[in-house]
């Protein structure tokens, strides 16, 4: 730096004496302007890498390992769920996938044992807890003081694939139910799973069946943007073709002289990346190409701030107050905090209220037991005094009696009574 600031002062002092001739000329080393803006996100994007987290709801053997693979090309390896878990249950693999130099970190989540139980009244219960439980972990690292969101695995749901079995007539309950119950916590993107297994004319009308049922239900699907200039048309008509007919391949089938996805039936090759034959091409395009951006941006601004204002709400936050001026963080954390020591000093009250009345009512008691006592011992005492009466009495009566006796005695030992006793004892020796 103080070389740089030498060679200008010794350019300066050179300049002044050939003022025109020796005007150091800078050379673009390229384009510059905000244009490039993009460009830095792009870089950065791709330095750090993606991430997407899918949801497959269906029930269990409906296709949705397969058509994950198919999605994105990958093999994954993964066991077959029985059919007889007493609950339905929740799968989370992530997995780290690269395509030329673009990384991207892929959740992906399925339902086991979904729809196999013969009560299935609680089956969309462990769905709907899974996903707000990601919402909350994200709130939890938001609300942290020392917060870590590079590090942070953003596991919320950015898209909910819903797999419907292709039965050619109707929506069941648990269909319609799922769906209502997470409609507005998740980007929902209905599919006709193993849709080769439905004729065409069938599979236009169980279309046109299962949104009439959607529709009239009030689930709300995640409508591809028409606001995007570049894909509003594209979007507009995809739309259309709700629920997206699919079909998922692991095999490669000759088609001509070219291999393809698809599955070899007796009749011909169903070719999965043919418009004609099914909607997966659509379906990948749409959430790959043009809208995964959407969904991820959906998920945050929509559905994880719908279950934010509702968390922070039901906590007692509020951003206006009852007066509707704008109440801070702050203010409703005090105003929270004195209603809380309000609450305890009530409640505090109400314990020694409590406690002085059970004392009064134990004190009352103790005095009617002590009083009760001390009327048996006047009454006792009383019954022992009358028996000390009537012993003085008797013992009076027979103090008398003795005294008679001895009486008695002394009178009986006279002359006439020694005689007396002299011809006794005479008798007895003859
Ligand atoms: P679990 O994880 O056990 O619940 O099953 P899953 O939903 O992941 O289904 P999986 O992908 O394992 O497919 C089950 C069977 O259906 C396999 O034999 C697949 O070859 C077959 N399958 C998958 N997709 C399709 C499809 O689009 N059409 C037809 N006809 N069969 C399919
Ligand atoms: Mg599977």
């Amino acid at each position: 730096m103080a070389e740089k600031t030498k060679n200008v002062s010794s350019q300066k002092s050179s300049d002044e004496e050939k003022p025109k001739e020796n005007i150091r000329c800078l050379t673009t080393l390229g384009h510059f302007g905000f244009d490039c803006f993009p460009c830095q996100l792009v870089s950065r994007s791709l330095q750090r890498g993606f991430s997407f987290n899918i949801l497959c709801v269906g029930e269990t053997g409906i296709g949705k390992t397969t058509l994950i693979n198919t999605l994105f090309n990958t093999n994954i390896k993964d066991s077959k769920s029985s059919h007889f878990h007493p609950t339905v249950g929740l799968k989370v693999k992530t997995y780290e996938l690269q395509e030329s130099n673009v990384h991207l970190k892929l959740t992906v989540v399925k339902t086991v044992g979904f729809g196999d139980q013969i009560n299935k009244e609680a089956s969309y219960l462990p769905v709907v807890e899974y996903i707000d439980a990601q919402f909350e972990a994200y709130l939890q690292e938001e609300l942290k003081i020392k917060r870590s969101f590079f590090e942070f695995h953003d596991s919320r749901i950015h898209v909910c694939l819903y797999f419907i079995s292709p039965t050619g007539h109707s929506l069941k309950s648990l269909d319609l139910l799922t769906m209502k119950s997470i409609d507005s916590k998740v980007n929902i993107i209905p599919l006709i799973a193993k849709a080769d297994t439905i004729s065409k004319s069938d599979l236009q009308k169980f279309k046109s069946r299962i949104m009439n049922e959607l529709n009239s239900n009030g689930i709300q699907l995640y409508q591809f943007s028409a606001d995007d200039e570049t894909a509003a048309q594209a979007n507009t008509s995809t739309n259309g073709l709700l629920p997206f007919a699919v079909v998922g391949s692991m095999e490669e089938v000759k088609v001509g002289k070219r291999m393809v996805r698809g599955r070899h039936y007796p009749w011909g090759v169903l070719q999965v990346e043919n418009e004609n034959h099914c909607d997966f091409i659509k379906l990948r395009d749409l959430l790959l190409c043009t809208n995964m951006e959407d969904l991820k941006e959906k998920t945050h601004t929509y559905h994880y701030e719908c279950y934010r204002y509702h968390k922070l709400k039901t906590m007692g936050f509020t951003d206006v107050g009852p007066d509707n001026k704008p109440v801070s963080f702050q203010e409703t954390y005090e105003f929270k905090r004195q209603e809380f020591q309000e609450q305890c000093q009530q409640e505090e009250e109400e314990l020694k209220q409590k406690f002085m009345q059970r004392v009064k009512e134990k004190e009352t008691a103790f005095k009617d037991a002590e009083k009760e006592l001390q009327e048996k011992f006047e009454h006792l005492k009383k019954v022992q005094q009358e028996e000390i009466m009537k012993l003085e009495e008797e013992k009076s009566k027979l103090e008398e009696e003795i005294l008679s006796f001895y009486k008695m005695k002394a009178a009986s030992e006279t002359p006439h009574s020694q005689e007396t006793n002299i011809r006794r004892d005479r008798d007895r020796k003859k």
